[in-house]
């Protein structure tokens, strides 16, 4: 019973969150005012939309990404993540306890910054908005018209909720 939230603190306080607190400080310390500001590149979506979706903040349960990016997401995954890493790791159980809650941004940003291990940053955005979007997919939730935004704040704006 004393592991739970201890462990899951202490897994979730290194390097990763700690970026994701980092994301958060650069997104201007108050991801509830991005919306607002608009996604300044990288998604032609939401024209009209913007009020909407600027209140309540998009989820990435919306159909925020499209099945085109899942499969480049799985073909990037399976060239350059699965050498470390298996796909159960980012899934199910593992992947809501470490994210839901979390938002799009965070997991774009973490992915971005320390991966591949040994070599961050050698992805394009795209690249890694694709893997982002991979790994929702694997977890359920739904592919739409909409690809997934490769800017920062605009993936900061979708909160990571419990898979429908
Ligand atoms: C060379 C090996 C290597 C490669 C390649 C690699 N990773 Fe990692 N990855 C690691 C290691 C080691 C950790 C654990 C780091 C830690 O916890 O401090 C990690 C951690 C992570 C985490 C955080 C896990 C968590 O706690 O939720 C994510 C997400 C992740 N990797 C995604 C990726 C993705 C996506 C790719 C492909 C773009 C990738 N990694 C490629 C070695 C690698």
């Amino acid at each position: 019973m004393k592991a739970d939230g201890t462990e899951r603190r202490r897994r979730a306080g290194g390097s990763v969150a700690g970026t994701a607190m980092l994301a958060w400080l650069f997104a201007g310390g108050a991801g509830v005012w991005l919306p607002a500001a608009g996604p300044p590149e990288g998604s032609g979506a939401a024209p009209a939309g913007g009020a909407a979706r600027g209140q309540a903040g998009g989820t990435v349960a919306d159909g925020v990404f499209t099945a085109d990016q899942v499969s480049r997401g799985e073909q990037t995954f399976r060239e350059v993540c699965s050498a470390c890493h298996d796909t159960v790791e980012f899934s199910g159980g593992r992947f809501r306890f470490t994210w839901v809650g979390l938002t799009a941004g965070d997991l774009f940003d973490t992915i971005a910054t320390l991966m591949p291990e040994g070599d961050p940053g050698s992805l394009s955005p795209a690249q890694y908005a694709s893997v982002v979007a991979y790994l929702l997919d694997l977890n359920g939730y739904p592919a739409g018209e909409t690809p997934l935004p490769t800017s920062l704040s605009a993936l900061q704006a979708l909160e990571i909720v419990e898979a429908p």
